[in-house]
């Protein structure tokens, strides 16, 4: 008999479940659809892009001491390891979610995905003001023009409130680089891309109006250069 151990195998315990899953998977891989584990919410995850860690909505404990310590990962960035515990939904991460979500449903009052994560997170009423954005800044649809189409026709702009999707030069019509695949239109969670009637993508536009933007921004640097 060969008692040598299984290197294509991970066994961990996941909400008081010994699992066996095949190695070289992210926590998050490995649970999805996994029978008694119940659904770990993940908006900037998509199987056919490189994860990237933005929503954080898919943060588990995990300990990696035999249950002396547990630390908050994001599941769909962090490997499935052999003798890991990992806990998907515990009050701590709950209490983290809810507050994501709740900055999420400032930002993004009307985005329907967003609200049924903050019906099931009890969450009614931000204590933040209201956004009326419909993206997340996720960065799938960017991640997916780079990565499956091999262009760069989109990509995260500017930092803070002002950060948005936006083409080269800040347009919001696509240029030749776009070639009207969709693909950044379906990875979209929150539906904030549509297809225009030309063929291309329609990006969503930051909702700061924009003579507000320039106030900001000029006042930004006076008080810079009276430093
Ligand atoms: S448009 Fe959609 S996919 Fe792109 S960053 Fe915003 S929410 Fe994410
Ligand atoms: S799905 Fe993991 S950080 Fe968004």
């Amino acid at each position: 008999m060969n008692d040598a151990p299984d290197v294509n195998a991970v066994h961990f315990n996941v909400d008081d479940k010994n699992i066996m899953v095949s190695a070289g998977q992210t926590i998050y891989e490995a649970l999805q659809r996994m029978p008694g584990i119940g659904e770990i919410p993940a908006l900037c995850y998509n199987p056919a892009i490189r994860p990237y860690g933005a929503c954080r909505l898919c943060t588990v404990e995990v300990s990696e001491d035999r249950g002396k310590s547990f630390r908050f990962v994001a599941s769909c960035l962090y490997p499935a390891k052999e003798g890991q515990i990992v806990k998907t939904n515990t009050e701590k991460i709950r209490k983290l979610r809810k507050g994501i979500i709740e900055l999420l449903l400032a930002r993004c009052p009307d985005v329907r995905v967003i609200q049924e994560l903050a019906k099931e997170y009890g969450v009614e009423k931000p204590r933040f003001s209201l956004g009326g954005h419909d993206c997340i800044l996720c960065g799938l649809c960017v991640r997916a023009c780079q990565e499956i189409i091999g262009k760069s026709a989109i990509s995260l702009v500017n930092r803070g409130i002002y950060k948005e999707v936006a083409a080269p030069f800040y347009a919001y019509e696509l240029g030749e680089e776009c070639i009207g695949c969709g693909d950044c239109s379906y990875v979209c969670p929150t539906g904030a891309i549509i297809m225009g009637s030309n063929g291309k993508p329609v990006l969503p536009r930051v909702k700061i109006p924009y003579a507000e933007v320039g106030a900001m921004t000029s006042k930004e640097k006076l008080s810079t250069s009276q430093k």
